[in-house]
C-alpha cells in the first residue's frame, strides 16, 4: 500500500492505532504488533518487527530497523521514527493529528462509529420467558445480552429484527385452562405471579388427580383444534403473561416492544408443512412413531414430531428459521439463549441447513452465556432451591443503590466478563462506583459533565460561546493517550459487532474512564487558560460524548449528575 492510497489520518473509520498498523505492515509485509509504549519518553507505540525481521534475514537488528525507518513513509501522521535498544522502532502520532482526530468526535453525534459498509438486516432472537411463568435470572442475562447487541448493530446501519420468542405453546396450556375453568377463575383477574401460581396449583392437581389429568389431555386436544373457549382463555393466558413481561422490560430500560413478540404459537400452521417437506425429501424419517432427523455427528435424532403427533421445540425453531429468512429476508440470525441449549441449536441450525431453509450465505450465530451465581457460588436460587424471580433481583439491587445505579450495576456485570462464564452477583460488589463497574463508569461520565458544566455557566456569565468545542494544542503525554483510545472508540464498537463480545466494549470503557482520570490529574483544565484551556475543554466533551454514547451500548444509562 503506498502511502497516497492510505486513509487520511483525519479519517474516523480506522482508528490511530490500526491506521499506524496498516501503514507499517504494508512495508513489513507482516503483522508489526504494535505494542503501547512502556514510557511517554518512548513515544505513543513499540514494535520489534525490525528484530523479528533481522532474525530471519540473519541481519543486525539495528540495521534492518534503519531500513525500515527510511522505508515507512509516515510524516503525516508520525514524529520522526526512533531507533531503540536492541531495534524497537518508537512511533509517536503528532500531536496535531491527535487533535484533529479527536476534535472531529465533537460534532459527531456517533461519536466516531462508522456505518458498515454492508449493512445487513439481523434477526436477534432474545429474552424469550415463557407464558405463566415469571421471567428467571436466564431470561434477565438474555434479554440484556441481546439488547446489548441490538444497539450495536443498530449503531452500525444494519437492521436489527428483534424476535421475541416467547414460550406461547405446548401441553401446559391444557391444564392451565382446565385449571382455570375448575376454579371457576376469571383469567383477565390474574397478572403474571399469580398465573405462575395458578401453574404451581395446576400441577399439583395433575399429580394428584387422574380425571384433572385425563380432562388437561383433552383440553390440549381441544386448544389445538381451536376451540374458541379454550382459544380465548389461552389469549387471556398471554396478555396476562405478556403484560408482566412488558413492566420488567420498562423496569430494565430494554428496547423491546409487542411488535417484536413473535411466540412459538406463530408456526402452529408451518409445523405439518415442515414435516411433510422433510419427509418427503428423504430428510426426515419415521423411527419407531415419531418423526425424526439424523444428525452427523451426534448420536440421539431430533424428534420433530412426537410418536403422539405432537411438534415440540425443534420443529418450531425450524419454522422459525424458515420465516425470518424467507419472510424476514435476514443475512444473519442471532440466538442469545443460556449455554444448556447449544445443542439444540447446533441440531436446529444443521438441519434446516440441509432442508435449505437457512442458505449458507445466511449466518446462523448461537451464542449462549453462563449463569448467575449467588454469593454462595452455586446457582443463584431462593432458600427453597427455586429460581430466584427476576423481579426479587432488581428488587435487591434497588436496596443497595438508585435504580438506574443499580441496573447498571447489574448490566456491566453481565456483559462485562465473557459471556460464557458464570459470574457471581455480588449486589453490593456491583454497585460500588470504583473498580470495574457500571456505576464507575457513570460516575466518571457525571464528573466529566459536572466541569463542563461549570465551564459552560462562566462563559454564560462572561457572554461568551460555549467553550470546548475544538482541540488545537496536545503537548501532555495524559492528553495525548486520551486522545488515542478516544479515536479507537468507532473500531472497538465494530468489533463488538462482529464478535458479539461486548466485554470488549465493557473493558475499553474502563480504560477510557482511567485514561480520563489520569488526564484530569495531571493536566488542570479549568484553572488552565487559553487554548490549552479550550483544548482540554474540547477533550472533555469528546470523553463525555464517548463514554455517554459507550454506555447507550450497554444499555446503561448516562447520568449528567449523580
Ligand atoms: N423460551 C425458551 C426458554 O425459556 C427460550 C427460547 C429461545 N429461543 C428459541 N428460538 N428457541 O428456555
Amino acid at each position: 500500500m503506498s502511502s497516497s492510497a492510505s486513509p487520511s489520518p483525519s479519517s474516523p473509520a480506522t482508528s490511530l492505532p490500526a491506521q499506524l498498523t496498516a501503514r507499517v505492515q504494508a512495508v513489513t509485509g507482516i503483522d508489526p504488533e504494535m505494542r503501547p509504549a512502556t514510557k511517554p519518553q518512548f513515544g505513543h507505540f513499540q514494535s520489534n518487527v525490525a528484530m523479528r525481521l533481522a532474525k530471519s534475514a540473519g541481519r543486525p537488528p539495528r540495521e534492518v530497523a534503519a531500513d525500515l525507518v527510511a522505508q515507512l513513509a509516515l510524516d503525516d501522521l508520525c514524529e520522526p521514527l526512533e531507533i531503540a535498544g536492541p531495534g524497537f522502532i518508537n512511533f509517536r502520532i503528532k500531536a496535531e493529528v491527535l487533535a484533529t482526530t479527536a476534535a472531529a468526535l465533537i460534532p459527531d453525534e456517533h461519536a466516531g462509529i462508522v456505518p458498515s459498509a454492508d449493512p445487513q438486516r439481523v434477526v436477534i432472537d432474545y429474552s424469550a420467558p415463557n407464558v405463566a411463568k415469571q421471567m428467571h435470572v436466564g431470561h434477565l442475562r438474555s434479554t440484556i445480552i441481546g439488547d446489548c447487541f441490538n444497539r450495536v448493530l443498530s449503531a452500525l446501519g444494519h437492521t436489527v429484527i428483534p424476535q421475541n420468542h416467547i414460550g406461547d405453546w405446548g401441553r401446559q396450556f391444557g391444564m392451565l385452562v382446565e385449571q382455570i375453568l375448575d376454579e371457576d377463575l376469571d383469567p383477565d383477574t390474574l397478572d403474571l405471579e399469580g398465573a405462575e401460581q395458578l401453574y404451581q396449583r395446576a400441577n399439583a392437581h395433575l399429580k394428584a388427580d387422574e380425571d384433572f389429568a385425563t380432562a388437561s389431555r383433552d383440553r390440549v386436544v381441544k386448544l389445538q383444534a381451536g376451540d374458541p373457549e379454550t382459544t380465548a382463555i389461552w389469549r387471556k393466558l398471554i396478555n396476562v403473561s405478556l403484560a408482566g413481561f412488558n413492566a420488567t422490560y420498562a423496569r430494565l430500560n430494554v428496547l423491546l416492544t409487542d411488535a417484536d413478540v413473535a411466540g412459538e404459537s406463530t408456526y402452529n400452521d408451518d409445523l405439518p408443512i415442515i414435516c411433510d417437506d422433510l419427509e418427503s425429501r428423504g430428510i426426515a424419517q419415521v423411527d419407531d412413531g415419531a418423526l425424526v432427523v439424523f444428525v452427523e455427528g451426534s448420536q440421539t435424532p431430533a424428534i420433530i414430531r412426537n410418536q403422539r403427533g405432537g411438534y415440540g421445540y425443534t420443529a418450531t425453531d425450524l419454522a422459525a428459521i424458515r420465516h425470518r429468512v424467507g419472510d424476514l429476508e435476514s443475512d444473519r440470525i442471532i440466538y442469545v439463549v443460556g449455554s444448556p441449549q447449544q445443542f439444540h441449536f447446533e441440531q436446529v441450525f444443521a438441519i434446516a441447513r440441509r432442508a435449505g431453509y437457512l442458505p449458507d450465505e445466511v449466518a446462523a450465530q448461537f451464542v449462549g452465556f453462563g449463569q448467575v451465581l449467588g454469593a454462595d457460588g452455586k446457582k443463584f436460587s431462593t432458600r427453597e432451591g427455586t429460581a430466584v424471580p427476576l423481579n426479587e433481583l432488581l428488587d435487591e439491587a434497588n436496596t443497595h443503590a438508585a435504580p438506574n445505579i443499580a441496573l447498571a450495576a447489574i448490566k456491566y456485570a453481565d456483559l462485562s466478563s465473557g459471556l460464557q462464564k458464570d459470574y457471581t452477583f455480588d449486589a453490593e460488589r456491583m454497585v460500588q462506583t470504583t473498580g470495574d463497574t457500571g456505576p464507575y463508569l457513570q460516575y466518571a461520565h457525571a464528573r466529566i459533565n459536572q466541569i463542563l458544566r461549570k465551564a459552560e455557566a462562566e462563559a454564560d456569565e462572561a457572554g461568551t460561546p460555549a467553550p470546548g468545542q475544538a482541540i488545537t494544542v496536545l503537548d501532555e503525554p495524559a492528553e495525548q493517550q486520551l486522545a488515542l483510545l478516544l479515536s479507537r472508540f468507532g473500531e472497538v464498537v465494530a468489533e463488538v459487532g462482529d464478535s458479539l463480545a461486548p466485554h470488549k466494549l465493557c473493558n475499553y470503557l474502563y480504560e477510557l474512564a482511567g485514561a480520563y482520570s489520569t488526564f484530569y490529574e495531571h493536566c488542570p483544565v479549568l484553572r488552565s487558560e487559553g487554548e490549552v484551556r479550550e483544548s482540554r475543554l474540547g477533550l472533555c466533551r469528546a470523553a463525555k460524548k464517548v463514554l455517554g454514547q459507550g454506555l447507550y451500548l450497554l444499555g446503561i444509562d448516562a447520568p449528567e449528575r449523580m
